[in-house]
C-alpha cells in the first residue's frame, strides 16, 4: 500500500473517530434560551462535527457549511397568541396561570414542529443517525429524539435548570441551599421562616404536579408522534450524561452538584468585541458626565409598560445630569433631549464603552452577567420569573438597587440613579464581583466543547450517573434504615421497661420479705 493512501486512510479514520453527528434542540421561543449556545453550535460545527438545530432562533450563517437549522420561529407566533409574555409580566397571575398558559403554548408549538416536514423526516427516516443528541432542560420531550437515535444526550440551560432536571442527574434538590429561582426569595443565604415554609411547601407541590400530571400528558403527547414504543419521558431523561448550565453562585443559589453537571455561566454569549455605529460613538464619546444604558431585555414591550412606568422614566431622564440611551420597541412620547431611542442597540459593545456609568434592567441573568462582566453597577426592575431573584441577589450584593416597577415614581428612580453613579461602592463592587466573573480555569465556551466531545468519546456518562437516580424516596430518604433504628430503640425501651418492672417487683419482693413476717407481729398484738 502506498505511504499517501495509507495517511489518507488513517486521516479519514481520525475523521471518522472525531467528527460525529449532533442533533441540537431548543424549542423554546425566548431569545435568552438560545443566546449562550450559538456560540456553542457554532464551535461544534467549526471542529468538523456535522451540527442540526432545532430551533426559533436560527443563525442563518451560510459560511457555516456544517450546521444545519430547522427553523421553528413560527413558535414565537404561538406564544404571542397565547399572550404568553402578558401572562408572565402580569402581577394579577399566580404560578399556576402562569403554568397553564405556558403548557397551552408549549403543547401547540410541539404540535407545530413535530408534525412539521423536516422534523417528521428526522423521526421516520431510518437512514438518519445521530452520535449525540443536546436538548434543553426545560421540558423532557425533545430526549425523546435520544431513544429515537440510541444515542447519548446532553442537557442544556440558559439559566438555571428546572429542578426536575437535577433529579435527574442526581443533584441535590434542597428547599435552603438552592430555592427555586421563580419564588422571589428576599435573600436566601439567610431566609426568613417564611421563606423557608415556602421554599419547602413549593418543592413538594411543584414534584407532585410535574411528575404525577404533566409528565403522563406529555407522555401521550410524544407517542402519538414517536410511537407508543416510546418509553416514559421520565425514564429517558434520567438516562442523560451531563447537564451544562449558565448558572452561576455568583448570580444564583449555591447548589451542590454530581459531576455530571457543569457550569458554563461564565459568559458563554460573551461576543468579540464590535465597533459601534458612528452615531452610538459619537453619543457615548460626548457623555463625559455618564451615560445610561436602559433597556428590559427582548421580552418587555412597550405595551406591557403602564401609562404612570413610561411617564416616570421619561421625567426622570430628563431631570438628571446624564445622558441615557434607551432600548426600546416603540415610540416613548416626550423624550428629552439627551435621551437616543432605538429598537435594537449593541448591548454588548455599549458596556465596553468607559463613560457608561449605570445600567437599568429588568433582571435577566444574562443582561446581568455582561454588564458585571464590564464592571457597571445595575439598577434592577424586574418582571417576571427568576428576576425577582436576581435582582434581590444582586442587591444584597451591593452593586445595585432595586425598584418596584408599579410603584415607581421619578422621584424614586432619580434619587436611585443618583445613588448608584455618584457613591462608588457600587462600581467598585461590580468591578470586583466582574474580577471573579472572569477568573475561569478554563473559558466556559471551551468547557462546553471539551463535555461535549468527551460526551462524544465515551458514547455516554454512565460513569458519573448517580446511584440516587435509580432509587425510590423511601430508600433516598433512608427510611427503612431509620425504621430499623426507631424498632431498635424501641425494643431497647421495652427492654428497659421489662427490667424495671423486673426490679420493682423483686425490690417488693426482698421488702415483703424482710418486714413481711412483722405484720402477722402487729395483727397479734
Ligand atoms: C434567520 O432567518 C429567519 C427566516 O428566514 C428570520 O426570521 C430570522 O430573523 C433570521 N435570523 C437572523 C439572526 O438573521
Ligand atoms: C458566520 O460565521 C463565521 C465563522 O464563525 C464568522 O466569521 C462570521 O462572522 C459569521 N457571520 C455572521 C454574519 O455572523
Ligand atoms: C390586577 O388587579 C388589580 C386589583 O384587583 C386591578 O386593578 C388591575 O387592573 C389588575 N391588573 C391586570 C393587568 O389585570
Ligand atoms: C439573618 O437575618 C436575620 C434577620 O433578618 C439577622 O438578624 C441576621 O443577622 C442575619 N444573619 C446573617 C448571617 O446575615
Ligand atoms: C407631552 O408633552 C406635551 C406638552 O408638554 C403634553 O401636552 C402631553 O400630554 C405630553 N404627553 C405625554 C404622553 O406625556
Amino acid at each position: 500500500m502506498s505511504p499517501i493512501i495509507l495517511v489518507t486512510l488513517v486521516l479519514f479514520q481520525v475523521y471518522q473517530l472525531e467528527a460525529a453527528r449532533i442533533l441540537g434542540v431548543i424549542p423554546s421561543a425566548v431569545r435568552s434560551h438560545h443566546i449562550p449556545f450559538q456560540p456553542l453550535w457554532r464551535e461544534l460545527a467549526l471542529r468538523g462535527h456535522e451540527v442540526t438545530v432545532i430551533t426559533t432562533e436560527p443563525l442563518n450563517n451560510s459560511s457555516l457549511e456544517n450546521l444545519k437549522e430547522l427553523d421553528i420561529s413560527y413558535c414565537y407566533e404561538i406564544y404571542k397568541k397565547h399572550k404568553v409574555v402578558e401572562a408572565m409580566a402580569s402581577e394579577n397571575n399566580s404560578y399556576y396561570d402562569i403554568a397553564a398558559v405556558f403548557k397551552k403554548a408549549f403543547v401547540e408549538c410541539h404540535e407545530y414542529l413535530l408534525s412539521s416536514p423536516g422534523i417528521q423526516e428526522l423521526i421516520h427516516n431510518k437512514d438518519i443517525k445521530f452520535d449525540l443528541l443536546i436538548a434543553e432542560a426545560q421540558l423532557p420531550t425533545m430526549f425523546a429524539f435520544a431513544w429515537r437515535f440510541k444515542c447519548p444526550s446532553i442537557a442544556i440551560a440558559s439559566l438555571e435548570p428546572a429542578l426536575q432536571f437535577h433529579d435527574s442527574l442526581g443533584n441535590l434538590v434542597h428547599p435552603l441551599i438552592s430555592p427555586d429561582p421563580n419564588l422571589n426569595i428576599e435573600d436566601d443565604l439567610n431566609m426568613s421562616f417564611m421563606d423557608r415554609a415556602k421554599s419547602f411547601f413549593y418543592i413538594l407541590l411543584y414534584k407532585h404536579l410535574v411528575y404525577n400530571k404533566a409528565y403522563p400528558s406529555y407522555d401521550v403527547l410524544m407517542k402519538k408522534y414517536f410511537g407508543e414504543e416510546l418509553p416514559t419521558l421520565k425514564s429517558i431523561q434520567d438516562d442523560i450524561s451531563i447537564m451544562l448550565v449558565g448558572s452561576n453562585p455568583l448570580f444564583n443559589s449555591m447548589r451542590p452538584t454530581n459531576l455530571n453537571t457543569i457550569s458554563v455561566g461564565g459568559g458563554m454569549h460573551a461576543q468579540p468585541y464590535k465597533k459601534l455605529p458612528a452615531d452610538l460613538q459619537t453619543f457615548l464619546d460626548e457623555g463625559e458626565e455618564g451615560v445610561i444604558y436602559f433597556s428590559l431585555g427582548s421580552n418587555i414591550n412597550l405595551n406591557l409598560l403602564t401609562d404612570n412606568f413610561k411617564k416616570a422614566i421619561v421625567e426622570a431622564f430628563a431631570e438628571v445630569p446624564y445622558k441615557v440611551l434607551l432600548k426600546m420597541d416603540g415610540q416613548l412620547n416626550n423624550v428629552s433631549k439627551n435621551v437616543l431611542v432605538r429598537k435594537w442597540m449593541p448591548q454588548q459593545d455599549i458596556f465596553r464603552h468607559k463613560n457608561i456609568k449605570l445600567f437599568i434592567t429588568q433582571g435577566g441573568l444574562q443582561s446581568l452577567q455582561e454588564s458585571v462582566l464590564n464592571g457597571i453597577p445595575l439598577i434592577g426592575i424586574p418582571f417576571f420569573g427568576d428576576q425577582f431573584t436576581n435582582v434581590n441577589k444582586m442587591v444584597k450584593k451591593g452593586y445595585g438597587l432595586k425598584i418596584d416597577r408599579s410603584t415607581i415614581t421619578k422621584n424614586a428612580l432619580v434619587t436611585a440613579i443618583k445613588e448608584v453613579i455618584q457613591k462608588p461602592k457600587y462600581t467598585e463592587t461590580a468591578q470586583m464581583m466582574g474580577k471573579i466573573f472572569r477568573d475561569e480555569e478554563i473559558p466556559s465556551l471551551q468547557r462546553a466543547v471539551y463535555w461535549t466531545e468527551y460526551v462524544i468519546r465515551h458514547k455516554g456518562a454512565k460513569h458519573l450517573r448517580s446511584p440516587t437516580v435509580d432509587m425510590p424516596a423511601w430508600k433516598y430518604y433512608m427510611l427503612d434504615v431509620v425504621g430499623f433504628l426507631a424498632f431498635i430503640s424501641l425494643l431497647i425501651i421495652v427492654l428497659i421497661y421489662l427490667l424495671i418492672k423486673v426490679f420493682i417487683r423483686l425490690v417488693i419482693y426482698i421488702f415483703a420479705r424482710l418486714f413481711g413476717k412483722r405484720k402477722p407481729k402487729i395483727k397479734k398484738n
